[in-house]
């Protein structure tokens, strides 16, 4: 691994969970390429990256969209080199009950959520296939692992990323590449709390997260710490793997 340069993209690394991943893989030694849509938390985002010792780019891309996928992994070619982590923590949330999901959203929550997740990945690949090496990790979600009332979309979509792993784990293994995903229970960033903020958290965070064994909600840094171990040389005996970091929310 000496001689691997670590590239890592952050998809969603502008915000909650993927802002902490940034500053997590960066401490760690990753040169770090962010891409989301929101460029001014970005650039912030890349400072505090550059202020830190690590190299750090920017590149406003829809992980729905190919083509702007394909942009992006340009600039960051350009800007850092060759990719040998992703982390894709890009995500949406969508809540209501079936028979009021009309297909519209169900379409928007699978691009993003699960497409996004494929696209991102395929543009990856062929630089990881190069090295010899690399750590592709998705995250996920809990509600995909117990099952979560009105939101069938959402947490279909992010069942479809825990196989995703399980699929690419199996066919990238041989070519040095791991594939592992981290499923949020209840982490406090600006997507739970608008959530709790449209009713969606009965009695609020910090109410329901008072149920949990651990009795406290998560914070971003608890999710980062376990993908920089994910991304780290030493978990390189690690994949397919579905790594519960959730208070005691759900475990088998
Ligand atoms: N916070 C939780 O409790 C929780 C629970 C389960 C799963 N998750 C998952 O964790 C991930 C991170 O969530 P978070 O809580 O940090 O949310 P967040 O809303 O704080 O951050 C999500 C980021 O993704 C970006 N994004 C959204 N759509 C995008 C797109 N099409 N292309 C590029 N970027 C896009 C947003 O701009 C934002 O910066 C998501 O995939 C989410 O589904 C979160």
């Amino acid at each position: 691994m000496t001689d691997i340069v670590k590239v890592a993209v952050v998809t969603g690394g502008a915000s909650g969970i993927g802002a902490e991943i940034c500053r997590y893989l960066a401490k760690s030694g990753s040169d770090i390429a962010i891409w989301d849509l929101n460029e001014a938390a970005m650039a912030s985002m890349a400072a505090e990256i550059t202020a830190m010792g690590r190299r750090a780019t920017t590149c406003v891309v829809d992980i729905s969209n190919q083509e702007s996928i394909a942009a992006g992994i340009a600039k960051t070619h350009e800007d850092l080199g060759l990719v040998t982590i992703m982390v894709n923590s890009a995500g949406i949330h969508a809540t209501g009950p079936i028979m009021e999901i009309d297909e519209a959203t169900w379409d928007k929550v699978m691009a993003v959520n699960l497409k996004g997740a494929f696209l991102v990945t395929k543009a990856v690949v062929p630089d990881m296939e190069a090295a010899g090496w690399g750590r592709i990790i998705y995250i996920s979600s809990s509600s995909a692992q117990t099952g979560s009332p009105d939101m069938c979309h959402y947490v279909a979509s992010k069942g479809g990323v825990i196989a995703l792993t399980k699929a690419l784990a199996v066919e990238l293994g041989p070519k040095g590449i791991t594939v592992n995903n981290v499923p949020p229970g209840m982490v406090v960033t600006p997507m739970l709390r608008n959530l709790e903020g449209n009713g969606g958290i009965p009695g609020g965070v910090e109410a329901m997260a008072s149920r949990l064994p651990v009795r406290k909600a998560g914070q971003p840094e608890n999710m980062a710490a376990a993908v920089a171990f994910l991304a780290s040389e030493e978990a390189g005996y690690i994949t397919g793997h579905t790594l519960s970091v959730n208070g005691g929310r759900y475990f088998n």
